[in-house]
């Protein structure tokens, strides 16, 4: 897609971080904007934001783990705007800790948002892509986490794989059946955000974290990781030229120590070697 101006995107996840800075370089754009979110009070927050830059937006609260709460997200972006040509399944949250210790309910939650959060948003927006018959993009948020495998993150890199695998899936039946909708895969290094503090958006109908040491050390890690890590702008400006270059695998350009560790491991399924241990060297 080479023109934006008086087109739609809807980014799920939208309130912060990397969710809020593509809403921001779409306004930018001249697209209308729907804003997605869970977190109600910093939506409108966002929403603020992004119609200073002159957009025209709405903020829908969506939980992006519910089918019904997707499909209303669907039908209220073109109730407003009559159509949608970008969707970025942005939405996602980490926890970390041993695979055998973490609890059924840190697994449902992971699965719920970062993997049926993906799954909800093509299942509603693709056909109404197709039944418009225009240009469009579908963005999915994966991560680095989906293109290698390391310990005390397991969960999270299992939903990311998932997320990874069925927007390659997306790419091949797309290209055969409705060729005017591509697909990118956004797979983001450490990007200094709110992802350490994703309990905030735990559910209710799930129990409380299962704060063991192994967890504790993973979330420190992660947070101290994440802190001054790469600005959320810098991701946006990616997904924006990759659209516009029609760019499936959206990785962190030339020589990122996150590439190396995923070459690794690719190498190890080519070479039908045991696993290494090879993380990013950051
Ligand atoms: N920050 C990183 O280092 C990093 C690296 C790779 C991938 N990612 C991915 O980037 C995406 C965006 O995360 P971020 O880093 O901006 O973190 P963030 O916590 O700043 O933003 C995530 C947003 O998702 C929202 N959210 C959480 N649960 C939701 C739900 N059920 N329904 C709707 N919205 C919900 C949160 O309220 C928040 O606004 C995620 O998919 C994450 O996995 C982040």
């Amino acid at each position: 897609m080479k023109e934006f101006e008086n087109k739609t995107a809807v980014v799920t996840g939208a309130a912060n971080g990397i969710g809020l800075e593509l809403a921001k370089v779409f306004a930018e754009r001249g697209m209308h904007v729907v804003l997605a979110d869970i977190e109600q009070d910093k939506l409108v927050e966002a929403v603020d934001t992004v119609t200073e830059l002159g957009a025209e937006a709405i903020g829908v609260v969506t939980d992006v783990g519910s089918d019904s709460s997707v499909a209303a997200l669907c039908k209220a972006s073109v109730d407003r705007f009559g159509s949608v040509q970008v969707l970025c399944n942005n939405a996602g949250v980490y926890t970390g800790g041993l695979l055998w210790e973490q609890t059924v309910d840190d697994y449902e939650w992971l699965m719920r948002v970062n993997q049926w959060g993906v799954i909800h948003g093509l299942r509603h927006f693709v056909p109404q892509m197709i039944a418009q018959g225009d240009e469009c993009n579908i963005v999915n948020t994966a991560s680095m986490a989906s293109l290698c495998t390391l310990p005390f993150a397991g969960i999270y890199h299992m939903t990311k794989h998932a997320v990874l695998s069925l927007s390659e899936c997306l790419f091949h039946e797309l290209a055969m059946t409705a060729p005017q909708i591509s697909v990118s895969c956004l797979c983001p290094e450490l990007v200094n955000t709110g992802i350490a503090t994703s309990a905030r958006n735990r559910p209710a109908d799930l129990a409380e974290q299962n704060v063991t040491d192994m967890q504790k050390m993973s979330m420190t890690a992660i947070t101290d990781a994440t802190a001054g890590s790469l600005p959320p702008r810098v991701l946006a400006e990616r997904v924006l030229q990759g659209i516009k270059d029609n760019t499936f695998y959206l990785l962190p350009p030339g020589d990122n120590p996150w590439r190396d560790t995923a070459h690794s491991r690719l190498e190890d399924i080519r070479l039908v070697r045991n696993p290494t241990f090879a993380p990013p060297a950051i």
